[in-house]
Order: structure tokens, then sequence, then C-alpha cells
């Protein structure tokens, strides 16, 4: 059989290292997929960069078009990133009729619905396994290895710059933005480096994971999103001393009022598997009704850990060319005509426990003051201890490890203990999850 011809838009860390693992692993690749797998033709912005793959034996050019135009191509790989440029690029390679594979997580949760009907009407694939935590098959995972289960809940590390930064203040004490930079040097960071800090990067991995996971639309617009730019070294010190670990989690779960969706700065108990994945390793956590917990771990970023991801997809999609073209496995898992509108819950309907840290008056009478207060919105108290008078002041930190409750209630109780004399200051809340 003739060689399938993929060409590569996109010659960055992931195409580079997509390139130098089809050409490596060749011989072992065409044994799977049935087919030999070649890269001939490749585009990048600046033609005269040095790259990191031998570009030996593949056309380059500076022009997309002439990639998706050349009619011997079958297989698109997107690894330009962003959402504007890369959307173009997709829709006029799928309204050719190509095969997309695409390592672009931002273009798939904000744009995977009109791609993927688009996708489906023409008879095409468009795969993603490489948008979510780089080199775990997670996508793999959840839409054909639990296929037979109702997924209960997930919960990602899937931010490796954050898990980094929080690693390295944690273990070493070290400053946010000196870990920051070592992350963009290390190329983990994102090109807008605030998506990895506030939270958005691993949003847009939660979307996707969610609408997998449940069968419902990609809806990045829904999620509660928080980063890590608050967190400080003093909280992460209490949460280690009460035997947690703050842990930027991605978090989807599914409750009889709806879905939740969020990703927020999470204390997890200590002696979880996933409360030990450290560095900018990623990690996600899946509740199945029938398997029960499952933990998927490895490099969530990297050339040829995104690259691992990258050429699986592009042996699927040969798979599919080479023995049954009609039956492909549904883009997001549940047959198109089978996604629901399941609502996703709004911020003040998640429930989830917390962490609080008032600094309050060190005088008699405060903490009944407190207490009272969450009395009057039923929410209790699970732990609670007081530190030392802070140096200098007559101000002291207590810490509370609250038991689930709606995020109104704690909203409003929140709003009335800043009010209090005897505190008149920001109550620090990390939401809190045991993951059983
Ligand atoms: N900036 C991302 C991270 C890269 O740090 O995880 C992989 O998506």
């Amino acid at each position: 059989m003739k060689p399938v011809k993929v060409g590569v838009l996109g010659l960055g860390v992931v195409g580079g290292g997509t390139i130098n693992v089809l050409k490596r692993n060749a011989a072992e690749i065409a044994r799977r997929a049935g087919r030999e797998i070649i890269v001939t033709r490749a585009c990048a912005r600046h033609l005269e960069r040095e790259r990191i793959c031998d570009t030996q034996g593949i056309h380059l050019t500076t022009d997309p078009l002439e990639i998706i135009n050349d009619p011997e191509i079958e297989i698109i790989l997107e690894l330009i990133g962003g959402d504007s440029l890369a959307k173009d690029l997709v829709l006029i390679a799928i309204s050719k009729g190509k095969h997309v594979v695409t390592a672009n997580k931002a273009l798939i949760a904000l744009h995977g619905n009109e791609i993927f009907e688009l996708a489906n009407a023409k008879g095409v694939v468009v795969a993603f396994e490489a948008a979510v935590a780089g080199g775990i098959p997670i996508i793999k995972a959840l839409r054909e290895g639990l296929s037979g289960n109702q997924i209960e809940w997930l919960a990602g590390i899937i931010n490796g710059t954050g898990n980094f930064i929080l690693t390295e203040m944690r273990d070493k004490g070290r400053d946010f933005d000196d870990v920051l930079a070592e992350a963009q040097a290390l190329g983990y960071a994102e090109a807008d480096p605030t998506f990895d800090i506030e939270g958005i990067d691993a949003a847009h991995k939660l979307t996707i994971l969610a609408s997998i996971a449940f069968g419902i639309p990609l809806q990045f617009e829904k999620i509660y999103i928080e980063g890590i730019t608050q967190i400080t070294r003093e909280d992460v010190n209490y949460a280690e001393e009460l035997g947690y670990r703050i842990k930027h989690l991605g978090i989807a779960r599914k409750t009889d009022q709806g879905i939740e969706l969020r990703v927020h700065p999470t204390l997890i108990p200590h002696r979880r598997l996933i409360a030990n994945v450290d560095g900018v390793m990623n990690a996600i956590l899946v509740q199945g009704d029938a398997v029960g917990p499952t933990l998927y771990y490895g490099a969530g970023a990297g050339a040829e850990p995104t690259a691992s991801a990258v050429v699986a997809d592009v042996i699927d999609v040969v798979r599919t060319l080479t023995t049954d073209p009609e039956n492909h496995v549904p883009h997001l898992a549940f047959q198109e005509n089978s996604i629901e509108d399941i609502p996703v819950l709004k911020a003040e309907e998640m429930k989830t426990a917390y962490y609080l840290r008032l600094n309050a008056n060190d005088k008699s009478g405060v903490l009944a003051e407190v207490t009272g207060i969450f009395a009057e919105h039923q929410i209790s108290i699970e732990a609670m201890i007081q530190k030392e008078p802070n140096k200098g002041t007559a101000k002291v930190s207590v810490i509370l490890l609250m038991q689930m409750t709606l995020e109104k209630e704690m909203n409003a109780a929140i709003k009335k203990i800043e009010a209090l004399d005897s505190i008149k200051s920001k109550v620090v809340r990390i939401r809190m999850e045991t993951l059983k």
C-alpha cells in the first residue's frame, strides 16, 4: 500500500518533536498503522530558524494553504497553537476533506462544537489527544477505555507550569515569580503565561475532558476559574501542617442538580496519590461507577511527550483509512445526536469544603462571633487552629477547615465575617476536596 502523506503546520517544539518521533519510530509506526506514514510538507513562519528536528526530505514553506491544497496530503497536523489562524486553517482543511490532528486545547475548547459539526458532515476525523495533558492518553482512556462507565467525577492536575510553581514554593520556599520565569525558560509555560497561572489553560483542558466524560457540548464559558496567584507560602505551610497539599485542580462532577465545572487551588489530603504529583507532571483522577477510581499520570507538556500523543492520533486516523472509514469513534465520545445539554451549575450552586484563614484581633469573643455567623448559615466547622499572635501586631491567624457547604452560603458568611470589627480584613478561602 502507498504511504500516507502528512502535512505539518507549525515547526515549533511540538511540530519538531512530532517529526522526530515519526522518523525515529517509522518502522514500528508502519507496523501498527498498516501503512508507512511520511511527512512530505511542513510550514513555519520563519524558515531560516534553527529546528529541533531534521527537515531533510520535507518540502518547507511559509504558506499553510500550499500544504492544505496539496491533493496528495491526507492528514494535516495543526501544531501552530492559538485560536484564530489555527481555526481558519482547520476549517479549510476539513472542508477540503482532510483529516486533522491537533494539539490545540484552546481551539477545541472554544471552537470544537463548530469544528466537529463540519468534520462529521465531511466524514473526516479531527483528533486531539495532545490537547489535554500532553503525553497522557486521557482522551483515549475516557472515550474508549471507560466507555462502559457512568463517569461520576474527574479531578486533574492539568497545567504543568502551575504544578511546578506550587511544588517549588512548597519544597524550596521559592517565590512565585522566580519559579514562573524558570518554567518559561524550560518551555512549559504558554506564550502568554497568564493562561497558566490564571487557570485559563487548565479550563480549556477541563472543557474537553468534561464534554467527553458526560456527553455534553464544549462550554468553556461556563467554567468557574480561579488561578494560583493569590496562594502564599503561609497557606502552603498551614495546609501541610494540617495534612493537606494545595494543588491547582480542574474538577468536573456530575450531581443531581447539574454539572460542576471548576478550576481552582484545592487542598487535598497529602496521602492521595494525586497529591504527590509534583513538578511539571500532570495527572487525572477519574471516578467511574463500574471501575471506581483510576489515575493517569505523565508528562503534560514537552516536545516528545506531546508528539507521542500526536503520533498516536495520526496512527488512529491512518487505521480508519486502511480499515473502516465509516466507523469512527465519535469525536466527543458520545454519538453526535446523543450530546445532552445537561445544565452546568453556577458558581454559587457548587458544593465543596473549605480552608479559611482569618486575621483576627487577639481578644475574647472574636471566635464566638465568627462561629455564630457560620451557625446562621448552617455551615459546620471540621477543625480549627489558632496560631501565636503575628509578630509586632495584636492579630492572630485562625485557620478553619469547613465541611461541605453551598458556595452561596459560604460567600454570605465570609462577607459578614470580613465586616466584623474584630476582623476587618480579607478572609483567605481555598476550596478543599477529599477526592474519595
Ligand atoms: N502550558 C501548559 C502547561 C503546556 O504548563 O501545562 C501544556 O498544555
